[in-house]
Protein backbone atom coordinates (compact mmCIF):
# COMPACT_ATOMS: atom_id res chain seq x y z
CA UNK A 1 0.00 0.00 0.00
CA UNK A 2 0.88 3.11 -0.74
CA UNK A 3 2.24 4.87 2.54
CA UNK A 4 1.39 8.54 2.04
CA UNK A 5 -2.39 7.79 1.08
CA UNK A 6 -2.85 4.49 3.09
CA UNK A 7 -3.90 7.01 6.09
CA UNK A 8 -7.39 7.97 3.84
CA UNK A 9 -7.97 3.98 3.02
CA UNK A 10 -11.46 2.28 4.43
CA UNK A 11 -10.81 -0.97 3.25
CA UNK A 12 -9.37 -3.00 -0.25
CA UNK A 13 -12.30 -3.74 -2.28
CA UNK A 14 -9.85 -5.08 -5.11
CA UNK A 15 -6.32 -6.06 -4.31
CA UNK A 16 -4.16 -5.51 -7.45
CA UNK A 17 -3.41 -9.81 -7.75
CA UNK A 18 -7.02 -10.15 -8.02
CA UNK A 19 -7.03 -6.66 -10.72
CA UNK A 20 -4.20 -8.36 -12.58
CA UNK A 21 -5.78 -11.97 -12.73
CA UNK A 22 -9.12 -10.42 -14.32
CA UNK A 23 -6.91 -7.89 -16.92
CA UNK A 24 -5.39 -11.08 -18.28
CA UNK A 25 -8.57 -12.68 -18.60
CA UNK A 26 -9.96 -9.65 -20.59
CA UNK A 27 -7.01 -9.39 -22.59
CA UNK A 28 -7.05 -13.35 -23.79
CA UNK A 29 -10.75 -12.87 -24.53
CA UNK A 30 -10.02 -9.86 -26.71
CA UNK A 31 -7.28 -11.69 -28.32
CA UNK A 32 -9.44 -14.33 -28.90
CA UNK A 33 -12.07 -12.27 -30.27
CA UNK A 34 -10.52 -10.47 -32.78
CA UNK A 35 -7.91 -13.06 -34.05
CA UNK A 36 -6.29 -11.91 -37.26
CA UNK A 37 -7.65 -8.42 -37.13
CA UNK A 38 -6.05 -5.01 -36.31
CA UNK A 39 -8.03 -3.19 -33.10
CA UNK A 40 -8.15 0.12 -32.07
CA UNK A 41 -7.63 0.63 -28.30
CA UNK A 42 -9.28 3.89 -27.50
CA UNK A 43 -8.24 4.80 -23.73
CA UNK A 44 -10.26 7.78 -21.97
CA UNK A 45 -8.25 9.83 -19.78
CA UNK A 46 -7.22 9.81 -17.46
CA UNK A 47 -9.20 7.33 -15.21
CA UNK A 48 -8.51 4.68 -17.83
CA UNK A 49 -4.60 4.86 -18.00
CA UNK A 50 -3.77 2.30 -15.43
CA UNK A 51 -5.87 -0.24 -16.73
CA UNK A 52 -5.13 0.48 -20.75
CA UNK A 53 -1.50 0.17 -20.06
CA UNK A 54 -1.79 -2.89 -18.53
CA UNK A 55 -4.35 -4.82 -20.35
CA UNK A 56 -2.73 -3.60 -23.74
CA UNK A 57 0.82 -5.11 -22.99
CA UNK A 58 -1.69 -8.27 -22.62
CA UNK A 59 -3.08 -8.22 -26.03
CA UNK A 60 -1.83 -10.53 -28.51
CA UNK A 61 -2.70 -8.82 -31.47
CA UNK A 62 -1.90 -5.57 -33.81
CA UNK A 63 -3.15 -2.69 -31.55
CA UNK A 64 -3.23 0.99 -32.14
CA UNK A 65 -3.19 3.35 -29.62
CA UNK A 66 -5.88 6.47 -29.15
CA UNK A 67 -7.10 8.54 -26.58
CA UNK A 68 -10.14 10.53 -25.67
CA UNK A 69 -10.64 13.29 -23.03
CA UNK A 70 -14.08 13.75 -22.12
CA UNK A 71 -16.07 15.42 -19.63
CA UNK A 72 -19.43 15.90 -18.56
CA UNK A 73 -21.51 19.17 -18.96
CA UNK A 74 -21.78 21.13 -15.87
CA UNK A 75 -22.31 19.89 -12.52
CA UNK A 76 -26.40 19.10 -13.70
CA UNK A 77 -25.06 16.34 -15.66
CA UNK A 78 -27.81 13.79 -14.07
CA UNK A 79 -30.53 15.88 -15.65
CA UNK A 80 -29.24 15.60 -19.67
CA UNK A 81 -26.12 13.35 -19.54
CA UNK A 82 -24.75 15.64 -22.50
CA UNK A 83 -21.00 15.38 -22.31
CA UNK A 84 -18.23 17.85 -24.03
CA UNK A 85 -15.52 16.23 -25.70
CA UNK A 86 -11.84 18.05 -24.70
CA UNK A 87 -9.48 15.95 -26.57
CA UNK A 88 -10.89 13.89 -29.44
CA UNK A 89 -9.44 10.80 -31.63
CA UNK A 90 -6.25 12.24 -33.78
CA UNK A 91 -7.34 10.22 -36.71
CA UNK A 92 -10.37 8.49 -38.74
CA UNK A 93 -11.74 5.18 -37.38
CA UNK A 94 -13.91 4.28 -40.20
CA UNK A 95 -13.51 0.53 -40.97
CA UNK A 96 -11.92 0.16 -37.86
CA UNK A 97 -12.21 -2.25 -35.23
CA UNK A 98 -12.14 -0.37 -31.51
CA UNK A 99 -12.63 -0.66 -28.50
CA UNK A 100 -13.02 1.70 -25.92
CA UNK A 101 -10.88 1.37 -22.63
CA UNK A 102 -12.70 2.94 -19.55
CA UNK A 103 -11.85 2.93 -16.30
CA UNK A 104 -15.85 2.62 -14.49
CA UNK A 105 -19.41 2.62 -16.30
CA UNK A 106 -21.56 4.02 -13.53
CA UNK A 107 -24.92 6.11 -15.14
CA UNK A 108 -23.92 5.11 -18.04
CA UNK A 109 -23.83 8.50 -19.59
CA UNK A 110 -20.73 8.93 -20.93
CA UNK A 111 -20.06 5.86 -22.77
CA UNK A 112 -23.37 6.18 -24.26
CA UNK A 113 -22.76 9.33 -26.34
CA UNK A 114 -19.10 8.23 -27.08
CA UNK A 115 -21.11 5.47 -28.79
CA UNK A 116 -23.35 7.30 -30.44
CA UNK A 117 -20.93 9.33 -31.43
CA UNK A 118 -17.78 6.94 -32.58
CA UNK A 119 -20.66 4.98 -34.31
CA UNK A 120 -21.65 7.83 -36.44
CA UNK A 121 -17.72 7.30 -37.95
CA UNK A 122 -18.15 3.95 -39.32
CA UNK A 123 -15.78 1.74 -37.42
CA UNK A 124 -16.09 -1.70 -38.35
CA UNK A 125 -16.83 -2.54 -34.91
CA UNK A 126 -17.33 -0.46 -31.81
CA UNK A 127 -17.03 -2.68 -28.33
CA UNK A 128 -16.27 -1.04 -24.26
CA UNK A 129 -13.63 -2.51 -22.41
CA UNK A 130 -14.65 -1.36 -18.43
CA UNK A 131 -12.57 -2.15 -15.88
CA UNK A 132 -15.81 -1.89 -13.06
CA UNK A 133 -18.90 -1.59 -13.28
CA UNK A 134 -21.72 -0.62 -10.83
CA UNK A 135 -25.27 -1.15 -12.32
CA UNK A 136 -27.07 -0.08 -9.20
CA UNK A 137 -26.41 3.18 -10.79
CA UNK A 138 -27.51 3.02 -14.56
CA UNK A 139 -29.77 5.84 -15.95
CA UNK A 140 -29.72 4.79 -19.41
CA UNK A 141 -29.57 1.07 -20.54
CA UNK A 142 -25.76 0.47 -21.28
CA UNK A 143 -24.29 -2.69 -20.87
CA UNK A 144 -20.22 -3.30 -21.44
CA UNK A 145 -18.65 -5.64 -23.44
CA UNK A 146 -15.33 -6.42 -21.32
CA UNK A 147 -16.40 -5.72 -17.98
CA UNK A 148 -13.65 -6.46 -15.23
CA UNK A 149 -15.78 -6.79 -11.80
CA UNK A 150 -19.21 -5.55 -11.03
CA UNK A 151 -18.67 -3.45 -7.95
CA UNK A 152 -21.40 -2.36 -5.43
CA UNK A 153 -22.50 1.47 -5.09
CA UNK A 154 -19.57 2.80 -3.71
CA UNK A 155 -17.12 5.69 -4.38
CA UNK A 156 -14.02 3.93 -5.13
CA UNK A 157 -10.28 4.84 -6.11
CA UNK A 158 -6.96 3.73 -6.94
CA UNK A 159 -5.57 1.70 -10.37
CA UNK A 160 -6.86 5.15 -12.16
CA UNK A 161 -10.07 6.04 -10.62
CA UNK A 162 -9.82 9.33 -8.67
CA UNK A 163 -11.41 11.72 -5.87
CA UNK A 164 -10.74 15.14 -6.87
CA UNK A 165 -7.74 14.09 -9.04
CA UNK A 166 -6.02 12.47 -5.97
CA UNK A 167 -5.62 8.72 -4.91
CA UNK A 168 -5.16 7.41 -9.02
CA UNK A 169 -2.01 5.89 -8.20
CA UNK A 170 -2.93 3.62 -5.59
CA UNK A 171 -1.88 0.27 -6.67
CA UNK A 172 -5.56 -1.20 -5.50
CA UNK A 173 -8.98 -0.30 -5.72
CA UNK A 174 -9.92 1.29 -2.61
CA UNK A 175 -12.48 2.76 -0.73
CA UNK A 176 -11.62 5.81 1.25
CA UNK A 177 -12.59 7.00 4.70
CA UNK A 178 -15.83 9.01 5.11
CA UNK A 179 -14.22 11.52 6.75
CA UNK A 180 -11.69 12.35 3.53
CA UNK A 181 -15.09 13.43 1.44
CA UNK A 182 -16.21 16.00 4.08
P1 LIG B 1 -20.86 7.78 -16.15
O1 LIG B 1 -20.96 8.68 -17.33
O2 LIG B 1 -21.79 8.20 -15.04
O3 LIG B 1 -20.99 6.33 -16.46
O4 LIG B 1 -19.49 8.12 -15.46
C1 LIG B 1 -18.32 7.54 -15.67
C2 LIG B 1 -17.25 8.39 -15.02
O5 LIG B 1 -17.59 8.82 -13.69
C3 LIG B 1 -16.02 7.56 -14.87
O6 LIG B 1 -15.21 7.65 -16.02
C4 LIG B 1 -15.37 8.13 -13.63
O7 LIG B 1 -14.50 9.18 -13.97
C5 LIG B 1 -16.50 8.69 -12.79
N1 LIG B 1 -16.85 7.78 -11.67
C6 LIG B 1 -18.02 7.12 -11.52
N2 LIG B 1 -18.00 6.38 -10.40
C7 LIG B 1 -16.80 6.57 -9.83
C8 LIG B 1 -16.16 6.05 -8.64
O8 LIG B 1 -16.70 5.24 -7.85
N3 LIG B 1 -14.90 6.48 -8.40
C9 LIG B 1 -14.24 7.35 -9.22
N4 LIG B 1 -14.78 7.84 -10.35
C10 LIG B 1 -16.06 7.46 -10.65
MG1 LIG C 1 -13.11 11.00 -12.54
Amino acid sequence: MNGVLSKDIQTVLLSREQIEKRVEEIAEAITRDYRGESVLMVGILRGAVVFFSELVKRVDLDVRFDFMVVSSYGSGTESGGEIRIVKDLSQPIEGMNVVIVEDIIDTGYTLKNLLRLLGTRNPKSLKIAALLDKPSRRKVPLEGDYVGFKVPNEFVVGYGLDYNEKYRNLPDICVLKPEVYS
